[in-house]
């Protein structure tokens, strides 16, 4: 295991940044600007190395950008309903940054900051103080994520405390094409989910989860992403695609696995956090040029390892809610191997 840091740039407000990279048997880059992963290269059935995530080869491409690629995403990740909800019987008001909901944390979320960085002798630590009332959020969260490298698996480890009540629902945003390139509809998808979160016209959930039993939201049993996204069910309309969280069973590990047939690369994620967004990259319009050219519709897939969206405000959803005498302490693992 080895790692490395160089300068990667200076933000608009004149902050340097770093590009670190963790080496053993995937190499992966990550930046302090936004927590992001940048690069992960894993090896195919035949040992060959290449990429698997979306990403720029520049800070700019980040700072630009608006799909979230790679980054960390907090205070709260995913969509807050009217951009407001109650701690106590105390009324917070956020940024209304999609639509009318608030979404990813805000305007400047932790994907637009620049987090401090620490070199660790099997990964890198980032933290990031955000103060109380930034973005509207109450309470000051100190926050960390640790990124370790162990073999084949990139271990997330996330914390936070705060000094007044709060909510935190921490994840990473990265895009993942297996393939290197292309679409990712021949992607084979497995989640461990028996239930899904239906979602009304402003992608905020209903409040009650739907059995996938049934319905093309099955894949508990691996099946192609592409296979049934055009099915015409009318959460799939709503969503362009796949943009849904997922109950997660917990009780097997991993959890999830996608497997690219051609390469045979396969990621394997395993999480703490009660759900996943699984998401399809319906948004991504070719408008952001990557490092392999435009990034185009469904050329990547996020596993967003979540607690569920819109939780502040739906009594039935396991609280997002972080007092002074909790931790806030998740994990989420993805492991690169390869299928025969
Ligand atoms: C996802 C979210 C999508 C979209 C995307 C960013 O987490 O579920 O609806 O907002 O982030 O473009």
């Amino acid at each position: 295991m080895e790692t490395t840091s160089e300068p990667w740039g200076i933000t608009p407000s004149g902050e340097r940044v770093k590009l670190f990279t963790l080496s053993d048997e995937i190499t992966v880059k990550i930046s302090n600007y936004g927590g992001t992963i940048v690069s992960i290269q894993a090896p195919d059935r035949s040992g060959r190395m290449g990429e698997v995530t979306l990403g720029f080869n520049t800070v700019d491409g980040y700072i630009n950008s608006d799909f979230y690629l790679g980054a960390t995403i907090g205070r709260y990740a995913n969509r807050i309903a009217n951009g407001e909800f109650y701690i106590d019987g105390e009324a917070y008001k956020l940024a209304q940054n999609n639509g009318p909901n608030h979404l990813h944390g805000g305007i400047k979320g932790y994907d637009k900051v620049v987090w401090d960085a620490e070199l660790l002798e099997s990964g890198l630590r980032l933290s990031y103080r955000s103060t109380d009332m930034e973005e509207g959020y109450p309470g000051t969260l100190e926050a960390s994520i640790t990124f370790t490298l162990r073999e084949d698996r990139l271990e997330v480890d996330y914390l936070a405390v705060t000094d007044n009540p709060t909510v935190v629902n921490l994840t990473n945003h990265a895009y993942f094409n297996l393939a290197g390139g292309g679409s990712v509809l021949r992607h084979r998808l497995w989640i461990d989910s028996d239930r899904y979160s239906p979602v009304g016209e402003n992608m905020i959930p209903l409040g009650k989860h739907d059995v996938v039993e049934g319905t093309p939201f099955d894949f508990r049993e691996a099946t192609e992403v592409g296979g049934r996204i055009n099915d015409g069910h009318v959460q799939l309309e709503r969503g362009g695609g796949y943009d849904h969280n997922y109950v997660l069973n917990q009780i097997s590990n991993p959890q999830i696995r996608v497997t690219e047939p051609e390469s045979g690369r396969t990621l394997e994620v395993s999480t703490t956090m009660p759900g996943v967004q699984f998401y399809t990259g319906n948004f991504l319009d070719g408008s952001d040029k990557g490092r392999n050219g435009p990034i185009n519709r469904r050329s990547g897939l996020c596993l967003e390892t979540q607690f569920f969206p819109d939780s502040p405000n739906q009594p039935d959803f396991p609280s997002t809610i972080l007092r002074p005498c909790e931790k806030y302490i998740e994990k989420t693992v993805y492991r690169f191997t390869t299928e025969s």
